[in-house]
């Protein structure tokens, strides 16, 4: 079985990227903890990492066809903006989960609104790096057969 990891824009940055908000955790770090639950899952991790809006587009719709059982997204920045993204993933097929490192709800108001929330199958929010591994496992359950 095969999971795709999609990371946003700037979060290649973590570790060095307001630490105080994100933590001093890097990239490195987080995807090696989801490559360690992977294994021990036995499911096999695609993982990307990008800036650019369209590229996050282009692997969602792409991922039924390469035979993804589900997506892992935080979508950072884009959260709160993008259309693309939510229609990709409301028109994908698969089952999403979205993951924050950060409470948005307790940032900026902008950061308020998710436009991606409406269409995951669920959200998980506000526990640092730890997000990751827990939307891992709530994905897992639910595409894994036990
Ligand atoms: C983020 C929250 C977003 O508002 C922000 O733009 C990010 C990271 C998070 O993981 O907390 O880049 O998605």
């Amino acid at each position: 079985m095969k999971i795709l990891v999609i990371h946003g824009p700037n979060l290649d940055k973590l570790g060095i990227r307001e630490p105080a908000v994100y933590g001093k955790v890097t990239l490195a770090q987080i995807n090696n903890s989801l490559k360690a639950l992977a294994k021990k899952r036995k499911v096999t991790l695609t993982i990307s990492q990008s800036n650019h809006e369209g590229k996050i587009v282009d692997l969602i719709a792409s991922a039924a066809s390469r035979k993804f059982a589900g997506i892992l997204i935080n979508p950072a920045a884009y959260t709160h903006t993008s259309v693309a993204i939510r229609d990709a993933i409301s028109a994908s097929g698969v089952f999403v989960v979205e993951v924050h490192l950060s409470n948005i709800y307790t940032r900026e108001e902008f950061r308020h609104k998710s436009l991606i929330s409406p269409v995951a199958k669920g959200t998980i929010l506000g526990f640092g790096a730890k997000s990751y591994t827990l939307g891992l496992e709530a994905l897992l359950d639910l595409v894994q057969v036990k």
